[in-house]
């Protein structure tokens, strides 16, 4: 199948008006020549968040990513910035680190040249013989990094607006909760059979709460008073409020920064393309999706506690109670999402209709149409 099936069908989707709006295409999350499109025009383009500033809190601290196929690595340096660099050995190209950790110099697996936190190549055995050999010539190109309410940002893009630009309206939006200074106590990584936009798409719709997560957190949100209004360009959102299935749901007694209803308003923040963030009063988590193939996505999984529950005498065990409940969730929405990516492989698989508390999935449909397609997201806005 050439993209332009799926880009067909996905513009037609895209075009219906929001009350008689259907869910996207089943050929968009199968077609490899579509999944190509995206890596195009989505993943070598947009800012990727690869977890928060605080887990690379020391020099040497590093984390690797696979971005749109190229291999990163992004690490605290000598002074206390964060950089990004091609994970690429300048010598014979091999790989140079992999995972997270602390390292005081990057040693390439390989023969075993030696790069500093800056990129400069420092050591490079048995090389003084080759004349032409000058060791201040090679330096691991960088990668355009950024900070932003306390997350990390990588893209491949040189021209793209900074990520502070780009989400100012979400950081307007979430001001009072003080995100910045939520505090990450886990994170991993984990590979799901689906499709990442199945996932994006899970996390942002709520109507799949109270059926998906009937065992967990599905009994303590209310549909009726679930708010999602229409996107904006660059993320979508909606709020719940929530009577707290946990003690860190809901504000801190010290937060006096959230007031009245606020105090108990999670915030869903889906910043485009697949930064997927939960933010409550007492605690954060977040996925941030790369797909793999078509029928696989690749995740960071993260999260933590604002800082009131941080400084709280009970702060571990808050934590090791958040994190029980949300493996027993992931575990539900894994099942979910990866019975969707079957279905969507079935000749029989049809896009049905959208109930209004999916809007979000609309407006996302939008975001890929405009990116692949060349659909015009500023008329569909305009004709609300
Ligand atoms: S490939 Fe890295 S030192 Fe040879
Ligand atoms: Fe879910």
């Amino acid at each position: 199948m050439s993209p332009a099936q799926p880009s067909a069908e996905l513009l037609e989707a895209a075009q219906r008006p929001f009350p008689d709006a259907k869910a996207m295409p089943p050929s968009v999350y199968t077609s490899t020549a579509f999944l190509a499109r995206e890596i195009e025009t989505i993943f070598s383009k947009e800012w990727m968040c690869v977890g928060r500033s605080s887990s690379l809190a020391q020099p040497g601290d590093y984390l690797t990513y696979e971005l749109a196929g190229q291999p990163v690595m992004v690490l605290r340096d000598q002074a206390g910035a964060l950089r990004a660099f091609s994970n690429v050995c300048l010598h014979r190209m091999s790989t140079l680190i992999e995972g997270t950790g602390n390292k005081r110099a990057i040693v390439c697996p390989y023969h075993a040249w030696t790069y500093g936190l800056d990129g400069r190549l420092r050591g490079a055995p048995f090389m003084t013989a080759t004349t032409g050999f000058c060791k201040d010539d090679y330096v691991l190109p960088s990668i355009r990094c950024e900070e932003w309410l306390g997350w990390i940002y990588i893209t491949l893009d040189r021209e793209r607006p900074s990520v502070s630009t780009t989400l100012a309206p979400v950081a307007d939006m979430v001001s009072d909760y003080g995100m910045e200074n939520y505090v990450e106590c886990f994170r991993e990584t984990h590979v799901w059979d689906t499709n990442w936009k199945v996932l994006a798409e899970n996390f942002m719709e709520s109507y799949h709460l109270p059926v998906c997560h009937a065992d967990t957190v599905g009994g303590h949100s209310k549909l009726s008073e679930m708010e999602c209004p229409p996107g904006l360009a660059a993320f979508n959102y909606h709020w719940i409020t929530k009577e707290a299935s946990l003690p860190i749901g809901n504000a801190h007694p010290s937060n006096t920064r959230l007031e009245g209803r606020w105090r108990k308003t999670t915030a869903l923040l889906a910043l485009y393309p697949s930064h997927l963030i939960t933010l409550t009063p007492g605690y954060f988590w977040y996925l941030s999706l790369h797909p793999k193939g078509t029928g696989q996505v690749a995740m960071i999984f993260g999260g933590g506690l604002s800082p009131e529950f941080m400084a709280d005498p009970r702060a571990d065990e808050y934590v090791a109670t958040l994190k029980t409940l949300l493996d027993d969730v992931n575990v539900e929405d894994r099942g979910c999402t990866e019975k969707v990516f079957r279905g969507l492989n079935a000749a029989t698989a049809r896009a049905g209709h959208l109930s209004y508390l999916e809007r979000p999935i609309y407006d996302f449909m939008h975001y890929l149409a405009d990116r692949t397609t060349g659909f015009d997201r500023s008329f569909a806005l305009a004709a609300e």
